[in-house]
């Protein structure tokens, strides 16, 4: 079988060698080619991150398309128009859930810790010790808990901080292979507004669909309580940036820390970049590893050779 992979951030010999091990684990014949340098040849698979649409176009072959990531925000409205009956399959978790966790964890201490205080008294010479908000009363909710959330949620929860989530059905998520059970509340999404007011820290991991799009905007993000932090990592079109400076320079909000923007890369004379209470990074709180994502991948053409339906096929209609 032939696999086409489109991704012009790594270099193509790392995914063909990594491609080509687990497919000698697996015992499946691969020809992996790279669809940059060749792009008209036809694949029976294709790895591909932000691809252009005249290839994707051009394929006439594809038995499936998988996402070299977790959003697939980018990819699915060219799956629509080019290839609409062929399954968009993407990443689950692939080694990025821990980055994620790590990502959070860092920003929730910085938050609780009220490093941003420290900062602003160092700036002028000041030594004064600050209250420290009770652990039990710093709630950390998490707005979405897919893989990268449930990954981010279960590393909080076991720095004894309380953990709250708010996803669309609202059903809590139960232990899985990879790790344990979330243990708080879950709130529906039609509840987001009560269950903000109980965030003292909001963590965002959405994907970014017709639903989440703008989500949190003024009217959303002034639920959170007096001194909230916000933490964004999963799309930055989930939250109106104007929205959010504006609360943070009410000083209703506290903070944020922001790896996604509406646009990328943040323009240079953005707000944003200046803000004292705003830390920024630029899109890599998780990012594709090719060893656990080619292993990954490798399983479930395998599944798909069997006729098997493998985890991560993307529900169209959802977005996600
Ligand atoms: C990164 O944002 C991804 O979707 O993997």
């Amino acid at each position: 079988m032939k696999l086409a992979v489109w991704d012009p951030d790594e270099p193509f010999r790392r995914w063909r060698d990594a491609l080509a091990q687990h497919a000698g684990e697996l015992r499946l014949a691969v020809e992996v080619f790279d669809a940059v340098e060749q792009p008209d040849e036809q694949a029976d698979f294709a790895l591909v991150w932000k691809p252009p649409a005249e290839w994707l176009a051009g394929q006439q072959e594809l038995r499936a398309v998988f996402n070299l990531g977790a959003g697939v925000d980018a990819l699915l409205p060219l799956m629509r128009a080019h290839a609409p009956q062929v399954p968009l399959i993407r990443l689950e978790d692939a080694g990025m859930g821990r980055q994620m966790a790590d990502y959070v964890a860092e920003a929730v201490l910085h938050a609780y810790r009220r490093m941003d205080d420290y900062a602003a008294l160092q700036a002028h010479g000041t030594w004064e010790p600050l209250v420290l908000a009770h652990r039990t009363g710093f709630g950390v909710g998490f707005l979405g808990l897919g893989h990268m959330g449930l990954a981010a949620a279960r590393r909080v929860q076991a720095m004894e901080f309380p953990v709250l989530a708010c996803t669309r059905s609202g059903t809590p998520r139960a232990a899985t292979a990879a790790g344990t059970a979330f243990d708080g509340p879950v709130y529906g999404i039609d509840r987001l507004y009560e269950f903000l007011a109980h965030c003292r820290v909001l963590v965002v991991l959405l994907p970014l669909t017709a639903d989440t799009h703008g989500l949190l905007d003024y009217g959303a993000l002034s639920q959170l309580p007096r001194g909230a932090y916000v933490i964004n990592a999963g799309r930055g079109a989930a939250l109106r940036e104007q929205d959010l400076l504006d609360l943070l320079d009410q000083q209703h909000l506290g903070g944020a820390t922001l790896d996604v923007f509406e646009t990328e890369p943040l323009p240079p004379d953005h707000p944003l970049w200046s803000h004292p209470r705003v830390r920024i990074t630029p899109h890599v709180a998780a990012q594709t590893l090719v060893g656990p994502a080619a292993a990954q991948i490798m399983r479930k053409i395998a599944a798909l050779e069997r006729g098997d339906a493998p985890g991560g096929i993307v529900d169209a209609r959802l977005g996600y």
